[in-house]
C-alpha cells in the first residue's frame, strides 16, 4: 500500500482508511458511550465573582470562570472530551492502537484521562520545560512523556504516531473543529448562562488566552452566533510574550516563527496555529511574562488561591480593560477563566529562585495591581 500523506494536518495511519469492521463499532459504541457516562457525571464549572470593591463601586463587575475544578484540573477537560469523540466518530481512533498529542502538559493530562476511560494507551509529546508535576499526573493516569525541544513535538508526535499505528490527535489544527462552538454546554454557552442573574448580564469583555485557540474561536464565533451577546460582548484575547499570535492578529502575516517556547505554560505558540482564527477576535494585548507571574501572586491575595500562570496573563488583561473602562466612566461585566490550579507550579512561578533566574522584578507590578485594587 502506498505511504500515506498528511491531509489537513492530519496523518491517518494506514489501518484508519479501512473501513470498520464489527469489532470496531463495537469498541467505538462502547468509547462514546462512557465518555458521555462520564459527561453526565460531570458538574459544570462555577463562575466566580471576584470581589473588588473599587471596581464594584464604580459599575465594573469581574468574574472567574473556574475551569481548574474539572476532573483532569484545566480548561483542556472540556477539549480532550471533543477530541476524543472528534477522532471515534470520525474513524480516526482505533481500537488497541495508542493516541498521540503534541502537548504543553495540559492537553496531555486530560487526554491521557479519556484514553484510560475508553482503554488506549497515550502517548504524550511534550517540551522539555513542561513541569514535573504535569508529567507525573500523565504517568499517573497510565500515559507515558517523550520530552523533546519545543520547536519539535509536532514532527516527533506524527513520526511516533506512525510507528505505533497510532492516531496523533493534532489539537493544534483540531481544536477548533472538533468543539461544538453553537453549544452543547460548551464553555461559551455555560459561561453566558451562569451570567443571565447578574446585573451586567451580556459581559462587555470576555478575555481568554490561546495554546491552540481552541477557546477564543469557540467563544468568539458563539458571541457572534448570539444575537443578544452579539451587539455588547467583545472577545479580547491575551497573549505572552514568547508567541507569534498576537503579531499575526496585528498583521495577518502566516510564516512567524519563534525558537524560543513561551515561558507562561499552556498559552503563547511559536508558529501560527490552524487553530487560532484571528477573525473572531476584537482585540488582543500583550502581556508581559513578568505582569502574567505577578498577577497570580497578587490574585492569590484576592483569591486565596494558587493558579497556573495563564490565568495570570487572563486577569492582568482583564484589569488592564477594567481600568480603561473606568477611565472612560463606562459600567459594565469582564469576564475570564481560571484556566488550572497553581500546585503543577510550585517548583517554577512561586518559586522566587525560578522568579529572580528569569529576571523577573514582580514586586513593583504586586504593588500596582494592590494600589489598583484599593484605588477609588
Ligand atoms: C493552562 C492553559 N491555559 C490556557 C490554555 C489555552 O487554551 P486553548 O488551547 O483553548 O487556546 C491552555 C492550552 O493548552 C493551557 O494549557
Amino acid at each position: 500500500m502506498k505511504k500515506l500523506k498528511p491531509q489537513n494536518g492530519q496523518w491517518a495511519g494506514e489501518s484508519a482508511l479501512l473501513p470498520l469492521d464489527r469489532e470496531d463499532r463495537a469498541f467505538v459504541a462502547e468509547a462514546v458511550h462512557r465518555i458521555e457516562a462520564d459527561f453526565a457525571r460531570s458538574a459544570d464549572t462555577h463562575l466566580i465573582k471576584l470581589e473588588l470593591p473599587c471596581l464594584a463601586a464604580t459599575g465594573i463587575d469581574l468574574y472567574l470562570k473556574d475551569e481548574s475544578t474539572h476532573p483532569s484540573g484545566s480548561l483542556k477537560h472540556r477539549l480532550a472530551r471533543s477530541l476524543f469523540l472528534y477522532g471515534l466518530c470520525n474513524g480516526w481512533i482505533r481500537r488497541g492502537k495508542p493516541v498521540v498529542e503534541a502537548s504543553s502538559g495540559s492537553t496531555a493530562i486530560s487526554e491521557a484521562y479519556f484514553a484510560r476511560l475508553i482503554g488506549l494507551p497515550f502517548i504524550a509529546v511534550a517540551p522539555k520545560s513542561t513541569a514535573k508535576a504535569k508529567i507525573e499526573a500523565i504517568e499517573f493516569l497510565g500515559g507515558s512523556v517523550h520530552l523533546t525541544e519545543p520547536t519539535a513535538i509536532y514532527a516527533d508526535a506524527r513520526r511516533i504516531a506512525a510507528e505505533t499505528g497510532g492516531h496523533y490527535m493534532d489539537q493544534f489544527t483540531f481544536a477548533e473543529r472538533a468543539t461544538d462552538w453553537r453549544g452543547n454546554n460548551n464553555i461559551a454557552e455555560s459561561l453566558f448562562s451562569q451570567m443571565r442573574l447578574e446585573r451586567h448580564s451580556a459581559p462587555a469583555w470576555v478575555v481568554v488566552s490561546a495554546g491552540t485557540g481552541g477557546t477564543s474561536s469557540t467563544i468568539g464565533r458563539y458571541i457572534r452566533y448570539r444575537p443578544q451577546s452579539l451587539g455588547r460582548t467583545r472577545l479580547c484575547v491575551v497573549d505572552p510574550e514568547n508567541s507569534v499570535f498576537y503579531e499575526h492578529f496585528r498583521s495577518g502575516q502566516r510564516d512567524l516563527r519563534l525558537e524560543c517556547g513561551s515561558r507562561i505554560e499552556g498559552i503563547g505558540r511559536p508558529q501560527v496555529e490552524l487553530s487560532f482564527i484571528p477573525s473572531v477576535i476584537d482585540r488582543m494585548i500583550r502581556v508581559p511574562d513578568a505582569a502574567s507571574i505577578a498577577a497570580i501572586h497578587w490574585l492569590e491575595s484576592v483569591l486565596g488561591r494558587k493558579c497556573g500562570g495563564s490565568t495570570g496573563t487572563n486577569v492582568f488583561g482583564a484589569l488592564q480593560l477594567a481600568d480603561e473602562m473606568m477611565g472612560r466612566g463606562e459600567t459594565g461585566s469582564i469576564v475570564t477563566l481560571i484556566c488550572d490550579g497553581g500546585e503543577r507550579y510550585l517548583p517554577t512561578y512561586y518559586n522566587p529562585d525560578w522568579i529572580r533566574a528569569q529576571g523577573f522584578e514582580i514586586a513593583p507590578i504586586i504593588e500596582r495591581l494592590e494600589a489598583f485594587a484599593r484605588r477609588c
